[in-house]
């Protein structure tokens, strides 16, 4: 497994993580994925299993990189302080590595939200302070409003099917050492396999280029993500054969004409 710094923060998280979203698997996928090196697991108060993500890795807290998030909704001073002790309490742990807000909301200032976040990490409760499904303006708000923390990460939608952030989000965060975490990476499994039925000229050059380097076109699809400097994937499996065939997309890099081969057939 290959590792990036988390924004500037000198901290090394591994560039393929494991989503939570709709994750019913049990311990197995989780524990094995933190055995291949995936330590970076991506949470939610949303997704309503952080007790069962929690309960899969008390043994190896201290492995683990863990984020999770805060509900756009619960973006209050109050609300933020309160969503982040119950998170606590589910994931059993005494610290969040990543504390995100998952998407923004208009009608609460963002002085009042990161004025909370940061109290969050005076108290030792938090290290490290993300946004989620933040435009490049709101990132810039969020920033101005920080008093002595930076954001070092904006958790969104990227994919070969997915890369609106190509345009602006994904330069500015580069530029300004805040790191990608690129999530639904898999197309939600749709880049995982071509369809029999619907020939597809995308997937067809996808499936080439995944012979040519004897991987799968999940794998394929995932390090085409992470050959993006500050871009990690956190690909979500229930299982632990697909969690496996997952982490074995890091460690190898595509070739940059290769890279170039899939910008072009999945080109907007
Ligand atoms: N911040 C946000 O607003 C936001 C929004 C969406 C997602 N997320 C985060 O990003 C994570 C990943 O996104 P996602 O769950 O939406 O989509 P995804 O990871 O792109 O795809 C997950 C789907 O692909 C399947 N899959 C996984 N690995 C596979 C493989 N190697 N081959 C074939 N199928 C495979 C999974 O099925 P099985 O489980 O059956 O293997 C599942 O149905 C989430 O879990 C969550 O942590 C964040």
């Amino acid at each position: 497994m290959d590792y990036k710094e988390l924004g500037n923060t000198g901290e090394m998280v591994s560039e393929i993580g494991l989503g939570t979203w709709k994750y019913r698997g049990g311990a197995d996928p989780l524990l094995r994925g933190v055995a291949l090196g995936a330590t970076f697991i991506d949470g939610a108060e949303m997704y309503r299993n952080e007790d069962e993500v929690g309960q899969a890795i008390q043994e190896l807290r201290q492995q683990v990189f863990l984020a999770t998030k805060v509900l756009g909704s619960h973006l209050r001073y109050d609300q933020v302080m309160r969503a982040a002790e119950q998170s606590l309490q589910r994931l059993k742990t005494d610290w969040i590595d990543l504390y995100q807000i998952h998407y923004p909301n208009s009608s609460v200032p963002i002085a009042e939200t990161m004025r909370a976040m940061e109290a969050l990490v005076d108290a030792g409760m938090v290290r490290y302070i993300g946004v989620s499904n933040f435009s490049t303006s709101e990132l810039r708000a969020a920033q101005a409003a920080m008093a002595h923390n930076p954001i070092v990460s904006n958790q969104v939608l990227y994919s070969l099917k997915a890369r609106r952030i190509e345009e602006e989000l994904l330069p500015y965060c580069q530029e300004n050492h805040i790191t990608i975490i690129a999530f639904t990476p898999l197309a939600d499994g749709s880049l995982a396999a071509a369809s029999r039925f619907l020939p597809d000229r995308r997937m067809k050059a996808l499936e080439q280029v995944a012979t040519q380097v004897n991987r799968t076109m999940a794998q394929v699809a995932l390090n085409w993500c992470t050959s993006r400097p500050n871009v990690i994937a956190i690909p979500k499996s229930n299982s632990v054969a697909r969690t496996e065939e997952n982490c074995a997309a890091s460690g190898w890099r595509l070739s940059p004409e290769q890279v170039r081969t899939l910008d072009d057939a999945f080109a907007k």
